[in-house]
């Protein structure tokens, strides 16, 4: 949720902090902060112009420099995004400061205790209660280090923690339980941050903690030990990623740019994982477990949002290529509804940062009731990604706008894939094999030409510019595509939108419709085609406009819409894909017709590590 940078070096750690930051800035934007020794804390509302324009005025900048601190950006969980809420925190002798990603869950307590003790607050958030029980410790004697390990033994709890203490200017200690830390480890000079994107141009060398973690980092050292008094090793691993994968490479948004990664990102989620000849999967990932797996009689895909409706389309695909019956689950119900586990089934979490706490707790439990866990994750080296007993890289690269478009196409792919996997060991013949590889290898291909219609979409977005609502249908394969899109269109344009199965529409949704109300109908030549062309029929008769994704060649239904998407043929179960980008580019264009911020919608975060 927030994001988190600290630097311990040679250089001015300014400009390195308000970069890192900077790159940050998809986890989380209402407010920022930066405390360096030797210089006055910075806090403001508002994201990272706020922050340089504010430490600007606030003159810091023609004092000495200093090499190293600590920097947040929040995303309000407890208190109001104000200046005051913002982090870092500091104590009441001035000298202790901590940024922190996550929630304190007994902080009340704590902070009634500190108050009592004659502590004086000045924010209304969780954490400054750390800095105010650090201060505790270093006040009775105790060493900077005994006083961080002494206070996260009291705090129940998440977090990824800095903690910068101004006596001690070249260290930084940092925690982690539950969210997210890496260190960047470089030349002389240390980096800490809530995931590597803005520490890739400084070192691709990183330690990501575990969840217990805490780390001692000066400039040309770090330590990993526990809140058990023991030192542990954390192996070093080097990144191959390309820092320019996370810059915007010239489009207006990120959304805009990793929706046209689509070719690219669909070839990377195949690369190496087809034998065409055999029409089979090789999932390497799936190799450690594959004795376990022979006996899975059960699937229960769980994730959250975007993530969640690819795992429908995951249950679509791998009941009908495998005959392997699968549930899907919405990862904040499943973990709280005390679900039947059995010893054959297995929990698939799909997520594209790994980190979403309902779908990490839901596969947790499920891990717990014995079950195989599984893993459809983006970001490598995550916490869902290190959990699981076995999983599928997705490989496509760092998404940074909010709203997730290059994951869900690498997620509905690997799904096929898994699919063809299980389904090659069990029921499904060679030759539809062959002819899902086939269908699979044509996708990025028949992706570009979607893409290529984007101007066309945009010229119906802006026709459509002005409108208060959408319903969104489809039936079969589409209908996941339904709830997609719709998501897709509220989160980024705050356009009311509703996803539906176009044979549910006569159960209640079509009451909405008139002509001020209009249907985006996902209609490709399938074998519920004629179906879904009577429910256009349906709306139209009540004077609804219809916009309808359909197939290239599909004149019939010219007479039906007013306005059309084509996209190209393809084997019906992956339809999806590419109708997928056909409703992230109206959904862009809409909202970015709009003028709104695309990249960063009110009220969200990319990575959502509360529950
Ligand atoms: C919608 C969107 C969210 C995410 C959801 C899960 O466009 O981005 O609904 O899909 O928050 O996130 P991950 O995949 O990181 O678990």
């Amino acid at each position: 949720m927030c994001g988190i940078f600290a630097y311990t070096g040679e250089k001015d750690a300014e400009p390195l902090l308000l970069e890192g930051l900077s790159l940050l800035e998809y986890r989380g934007y209402d407010s920022a902060g930066i405390f360096m020794p030797g210089k006055n804390l910075v806090k403001t509302s508002g994201a990272v112009t706020e922050l340089r324009a504010k430490i600007s005025k606030s003159g810091i900048e023609a004092s000495a420099p200093s090499h190293s601190g600590i920097a947040h950006l929040r995303w309000a969980t407890h208190g109001e995004p104000t200046e005051k809420n913002a982090h870092p925190h500091v104590d009441c002798t001035g000298d202790v400061y901590v940024a922190h990603n996550g929630i304190i869950e007994n902080f009340r307590e704590l902070k009634e205790a500190l108050l009592k003790r004659g502590h004086t607050f000045k924010s209304e958030t969780d954490t400054e209660t750390l800095a105010h029980l650090i201060e505790e410790g270093l006040t009775v004697g105790k060493s900077f280090e005994e006083s961080v390990v002494e206070t996260l033994r009291q705090v129940r709890g998440t977090y990824g923690l800095l903690i910068s203490y101004a006596k001690e200017p070249d260290t930084i200690i940092t925690a982690r339980m539950g969210s997210p830390v890496v260190l960047g480890i470089g030349n002389g000079e240390n980096f800490i941050a809530s995931d590597a994107t803005p520490i890739l141009k400084h070192t691709k060398d990183v330690v990501f903690l575990n969840d217990g973690d805490i780390a001692i980092v000066t400039a040309n050292s770090y330590r990993v030990r526990t809140l058990k008094d023991e030192s542990i090793e954390r192996p070093k691993e080097t990144l191959d990623w390309d820092v320019s994968e996370a810059s915007r490479g010239g489009y207006p948004h990120f959304m805009l740019k990793e929706i046209f990664e689509a070719p690219e990102v669909l070839r990377n989620a195949m690369r190496g994982r087809v034998i065409a000849s055999e029409g089979k999967a090789k999932l390497g990932g799936l190799e450690s477990v594959a004795k376990r797996l022979e006996k899975i009689d059960r699937i229960i895909i769980v994730g959250c949002g975007t993530a969640y409706y690819a795992g429908l389309l995951g249950e679509y695909l791998i009941e009908n290529l495998a005959g392997v019956p699968v549930e899907v689950e919405l990862a904040s119900e499943f973990r709280y509804r005390d679900a039947v586990i059995g010893k054959n089934t297995a929990v698939l979490a799909v997520s594209q940062s790994g980190e979403t706490l309902d779908t990490l707790e839901a596969m947790r439990e499920a891990k717990r009731k014995g079950a195989l866990s599984l893993g459809i994750v983006n970001a490598v080296g995550s916490t869902i990604a290190r959990e699981t007993d076995a999983g599928v890289y997705n490989h496509a690269g760092p998404e940074i706008s909010v709203a997730s478009t290059k994951a869900f196409l690498s997620q509905v792919t690997v799904l096929a894939l898994l699919g063809l996997f299980l389904g090659r060991s069990r029921k499904l013949s060679e030759k539809k094999g062959i002819e899902l590889v086939e269908a699979l290898e044509k996708l990025p291909e028949l992706a570009e030409k979607v893409l290529a219609e984007s101007d066309a979409i945009k010229a119906i977005a802006t026709k459509y510019r002005t409108a208060r609502d959408f319903l969104y249908i489809g039936r079969k394969w589409s209908y996941p595509m339904a709830l997609e899109g719709a998501i897709k269109l509220k989160e980024i344009s705050y356009v009311h939108a509703e996803g539906t199965g176009a044979g549910e529409m006569k159960h209640g949704p079509i009451a909405m419709i008139d002509e001020s109300f209009p249907t985006l109908a996902i209609a490709p030549k399938d074998s519920v085609y004629e179906k879904t062309v009577s429910n256009i029929l349906e709306i139209r008769a009540r004077k609804g406009p219809v916009i309808a994704i359909a197939t290239e060649g599909d004149t019939r239904i010219e007479e039906l819409a007013e306005d059309l998407i084509y996209i190209p043929d393809v084997l019906e179960c992956l339809s999806p894909v590419l109708s997928a980008i056909a409703l992230q580019l109206f959904a862009y264009h809409l909202a970015a017709g709009k003028g709104l911020n695309v990249d960063k919608p009110r009220n969200l975060a990319k990575s959502v590590t509360v529950e």
